[in-house]
């Protein structure tokens, strides 16, 4: 059994760009379909804690450059600075958009509350419900979309972007839980599909992010950029020593407010690495409590905001994931480690979304705009999606407001691929492509993911899903073996140094018809397409 039905777009993926664009682009009179595997809630928006980097003018001595400055400074010399402008300097419309839409931010309505996190010279991340801002974002999406009567197709898995003989778009193909295929013709594909983190066994992010988005637009022709700087959050939730899966995260933003990291020495983990310690850019910390718990043979290390004052209040999120463990935010250290969190890097995209495939744009996570570098600037990825999202919904109007392509007459691109078990490749990923990498372990990973793998038609959800994390560990250990320096979230033991010969080089990688990829380098600041 199969069915067919058409759109003039369809968005994949219900978090901040996806549901932003699908908006938009509805309100400016377009067919609409948003297509998600799971349910619409359950993506990598609601999870976000700290908030919206965004400078609004009302927090004396912060500027749009110094936020630049900031988003430059932690993205390791490969932020695209002229891309980054832009999408910072839209950030006041694009939150002002978003309360339009009913969202409540912190604070009084004429002057938000602001929160700081590790890179960021100033108080200027706004939040929801204290840790709650992707919640908050995302109900608020949500009930605009009702309001709108926006058409949500849930429960249905992304197969195949189709593409015509000329290349572009010509709609997607989708499968339910059941395995039963159905076809959207539709002239315009936005990919909104979040991260990676299910490449590893531990992570902050949903199981939904399963680098979905990646594979779609490598097998559609598009181009991935910067895919080796996966970012780790540094402190996720440890919950015990043979958790798998999604970590809760313990918010950058207890650290702005004051709580400090110590080893289980009682040491602290970052004096003398970085001028700005508990607060410096994410990667460093991250770095330095993984060489901490290796040196110690430690687990993990503490967090303690006991010193914060209404902590469990303000942080009622992170307060109640201690909790579920035994651990009081108010009066323990919290055990924290490690988790992956944020790929920087992914779907080459303009800042309107657009990847250079006819038809085909991206944005939030998934894509790779320049805004992040070898390392994202915390809280700036909430602004990007609104940015973004709202952008390329103003692009895929005025694309389509000429004659239209004929969007049917493309037969299903269902074909064999390679499908690696996920227990092995979670294992070979975290062993191999964590913080701290060398030659030797990025080729076992690859190894290890090819022997684990069986070329099949995937058909379930979780097939599909194993299919699009095969590719994506390729794509990443393939980048990530091409990287002979450290920088970013890339820190490699067997080139510890940062090298100048990558100072503005942005890798990139492409799948060509035989499903061979391929790994070459552009610069970073000319990596979007025109
Ligand atoms: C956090 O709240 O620490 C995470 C925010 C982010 O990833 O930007």
């Amino acid at each position: 059994m199969s069915w067919e039905t058409s759109a003039d777009l369809v968005v994949v993926g219900s978090g901040v760009a996806g549901l932003t664009a699908a908006l938009a682009a509805r309100r400016a009179g377009l067919r609409v379909v948003v297509v998600t595997k799971d349910v619409p809630e359950e993506g990598s928006t609601r999870w976000a804690q700290g908030g919206i980097a965004v400078v609004l003018g009302d927090v004396t001595g912060d500027t749009v450059g110094a936020h630049l400055g900031d988003t430059v400074a932690a993205g390791g010399g490969l932020v695209d600075a002229v891309a980054a402008g832009a999408i910072l300097r839209a950030g006041p419309a694009a939150v002002a958009a978003l309360r339009a839409e009913g969202a409540v931010f912190d604070g009084a309505p004429e002057r938000l509350a602001r929160g700081r996190e590790g890179g960021h010279s100033a108080y200027r991340v706004v939040h929801a419900g204290g840790d709650a801002t992707g919640a908050e974002v995302e109900r608020a999406l949500l009930a605009a979309a009702r309001r709108e009567e926006l058409t949500v197709l849930a429960g249905h898995a992304a197969v195949a972007v189709l593409t015509g003989a000329d290349g572009s778009v010509r709609g997607l193909e989708v499968r339910d839980a059941d395995g039963t295929a159905g076809r959207l013709a539709a002239p315009a594909v936005l990919l909104a599909t979040g991260g990676v983190g299910g490449l590893y066994e531990t992570t902050t992010n949903p199981a939904v992010a399963t680098a979905d988005g990646w594979a779609l637009a490598l097998r559609a022709g598009a181009t991935l950029a910067d895919v080796e700087f996966v970012q780790f959050h540094p402190t996720a939730l440890f919950t015990g020593r043979s958790s798998t899966g999604r970590a809760p995260l313990v918010t950058e933003a207890l650290r702005g407010e004051g709580a400090v990291l110590r080893d289980t020495a009682g040491a602290s983990v970052t004096a003398g690495v970085h001028p700005l310690g508990d607060l410096a850019p994410r990667d460093v910390v991250a770095a330095a409590i993984t060489r901490r718990i290796s040196e110690l043979g430690a687990e993990h290390v503490w967090l303690d905001a006991t010193g914060v004052p209404d902590v469990a209040a303000r942080f009622p999120t992170v307060a109640g994931a201690c909790a579920a463990i035994g651990v009081d935010l108010a009066a323990d250290p919290v055990p924290v480690r490690p988790a992956a969190h944020y790929s920087c890097g992914g779907v080459v995209t303009d800042t309107r979304g657009c990847t250079g495939v006819p038809g085909l744009w991206a944005a939030g996570e998934v894509a790779r705009t320049g805004l992040h570098g070898a390392n994202r600037l915390a809280s700036n990825s909430l602004l990007e999606g609104l940015v973004v999202g709202g952008r390329a919904a103003e692009d895929i109007t005025a694309a389509l407001a000429g004659p239209r392509r004929l969007a049917a007459a493309v037969e299903t691109a269902t074909a064999p691929v390679p499908v690696a078990d996920r227990r092995v490749l979670q294992g070979a990923m975290t062993r191999g492509a964590g913080i701290g990498r060398d030659a030797a372990g990025l080729a076992a990973a690859s190894d290890a993911v090819e022997a684990a793998s069986a070329v099949r038609v995937p058909r379930t959800r979780a097939q599909v899903e194993d299919a699009n994390l095969t590719l994506a560990a390729h794509a990443l250990l393939a980048a990530a073996g091409s990287r002979t320096e450290t920088r970013g979230c890339h820190v490699r033991h067997d080139h510890p140094a940062t090298d100048d010969h990558w100072q503005r080089a942005s890798s990139t990688v492409v799948l060509d018809g035989d499903g061979r990829l391929h790994v070459g380098t552009t610069d970073a600041r000319h990596g979007g397409v025109a």
